[in-house]
């Protein structure tokens, strides 16, 4: 049975040298391997049962800067005493040492019932060396101690040493020792010389391969993980995606994540009073209180007209005045939808058919919790084209979110100001059931007119990417996406 065990080289090495228990360092300096070496074939010997690995916590004990000095002159109590004789007034001791000296010197001859003070005389009981004294000449002779090593009587005088100021130093140190089981004698007694893991020129050349025995290459063996650096889940999702988009025809565009209410809000044919530009949903800037957009004045009064009267759009508008500087207030953008109001209107007849899509952060004041961050990521895609119908848009997100992995998805109407009609895609999810993911539907002509200065179909989405991301990573909290815990990070 044992000689069916196939070893490493290292291992047969140690089993060889391991004849008692032994530390790593011994073992590696007497079987001429590095130390890291020993340490892993010696865990695979372990799970051989072949050697066992004993661990233990061992306090080291080493002078500290005043434990240096103390060890040189003696404890300020032994000099006391030394300088005392057979007794002293308090009066001549105070002579020979400072009050402070004098004062601590006291307290322990006092603590070690070594001397008492009485009427005002230093009256010496008992000379005898303390086992504090005993260790501080030991560690002046070897420089580290193990506290395991110590008699009782050393370990009361640590203990007292340890009670004063800069005297010891005290670290923990993990002891290792390796020992071999009877198995691992026997094997270490029988294994012949080492089989060869590596064919050397000089093997070849010398023809010496020829009598040599292979080592069979062991996938099972036990290697320390390593983790390579990598991309966050997150940041992996979303190459993903935009190759999804890729492949699906779509070039992809960007857009600032500081925007004006204007490509925000007022090209979408939000009313300026719509709760969703409230405070509350909309991180508004304190500065610049305005900003400047381009080509302002070419969509300015379009915009406007279709807020107030619809315009030529056929729409009879939202009525009331519309603002311009209200259009100019700096936010953080709150969806993607804005980058593509901002393409849109660089549109023109020749450039259609166009497909692109975005990807990027989004703002918006929510409270934290499970499935909710005031920041998160959106996709968001238009296709621009006169042939362009609903079905085309219900493919195209089915297309996606089946490339995502997500078989089953459904549509319910939805309600946007700026799409006319109005669906939320959801997927489902075995455990979960049905889970909303955005928004998406066609562009009004409110919207399309005044940007593209022609009406044609706009199919458009938006949809929430953080979520699908913690779903297809099985977590249950949005909030641990951005936790940043690395023992998780390097495991994912
Ligand atoms: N902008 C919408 C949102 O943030 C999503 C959407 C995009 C809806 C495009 C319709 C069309 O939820």
């Amino acid at each position: 049975m044992i000689m069916d065990i196939e070893l490493h080289p290292h291992e047969v090495k140690i089993l060889k040298v391991l004849k008692k228990k032994s530390t790593p360092e011994e073992v590696a300096e007497a079987a001429c391997i590095p130390l890291d070496a020993v340490m892993r074939a010696s865990s695979w010997l372990a799970t051989k049962n072949l050697v066992k690995v004993e661990e233990k916590i061992a306090q080291e004990v080493s002078l500290d800067k005043e434990g240096l000095l103390y060890a040189e002159k003696g404890l300020p109590e032994r000099r006391l005493i030394e300088a005392c004789g057979e007794g002293a007034s308090l009066a001549d001791a105070k002579k020979a040492f400072s009050e402070a000296e004098v004062n601590i010197a006291l307290g322990w001859l006092s603590k070690k019932k070594q001397a008492i003070l009485e009427k005002g005389f230093i009256r010496v009981i008992d000379r005898k060396k303390t086992g504090d004294e005993k260790l501080l000449e030991m560690l002046k002779g070897s420089g580290t101690l193990n506290s395991e090593e110590l008699s009782p009587e050393m370990k009361e005088g640590l203990e007292l040493l340890k009670k004063r100021k800069e005297v010891v130093k005290v670290s923990e140190k993990r002891k290792i020792w390796l020992l071999p089981t009877e198995e691992g004698v026997k094997m270490g007694q029988s294994t012949q010389a080492e089989a060869i893991s590596q064919l050397t020129p000089e093997l070849l050349l010398s023809r010496g391969w020829k009598e040599k025995k292979f080592r069979p290459y062991d996938v099972d063996v036990y290697v320390k993980p390593a983790y390579p650096a990598k991309r966050h889940p997150l940041q992996r999702l979303i190459a993903e995606i935009r190759d999804i988009f890729a492949e699906m025809g779509f070039a992809e565009i960007s857009g600032p994540l500081v925007e004006s209410a204007f490509w925000n809000f007022d090209a979408l044919f939000q009313p300026q009073d719509h709760p969703a530009r409230d405070m509350h949903d909309t991180f508004y800037l304190k500065n610049p209180k305005s900003v400047g957009i381009p080509n302002f004045e070419k969509y300015k009064g379009k915009v406007k007209k279709t807020h107030e009267d619809g315009w030529t759009t056929g729409s009879t508008g939202w009525g009331g005045k519309w603002s311009e500087d209200v259009a100019k207030r700096p936010i953080l953008r709150t969806h993607t939808t804005a980058v593509t109001c901002r393409y849109l209107s660089t549109l023109k007849k020749e450039d259609l058919p166009a497909k692109v899509f975005s990807i990027g952060k989004v703002f918006r004041n929510e409270a934290i919790d499970y499935k909710h961050l005031p920041e998160f990521y959106q996709v968001e895609g238009i296709v621009v084209d006169p042939n362009a119908n609903f079905t085309n848009l219900i493919g195209i997100l089915k297309q996606f979110y089946n490339e995502m992995g997500f078989t089953k998805v459904r549509f319910r109407p939805g309600y946007f100001p700026y799409t006319e009609m109005s669906i939320e895609p959801e997927v489902y999810l075995e455990g979960r059931g049905w889970i909303e993911l955005g928004g998406s539907g066609i562009f009004r002509p409110e919207v399309v007119k005044p940007l593209l200065g022609f009406d044609c179909p706009v199919l458009a989405w938006g949809l929430g990417l953080d979520r699908i991301v913690t779903l297809a990573l099985g977590m249950k909290d949005i909030r641990d996406l951005y936790m940043s815990d690395i023992d998780w990070l390097k495991e994912n």
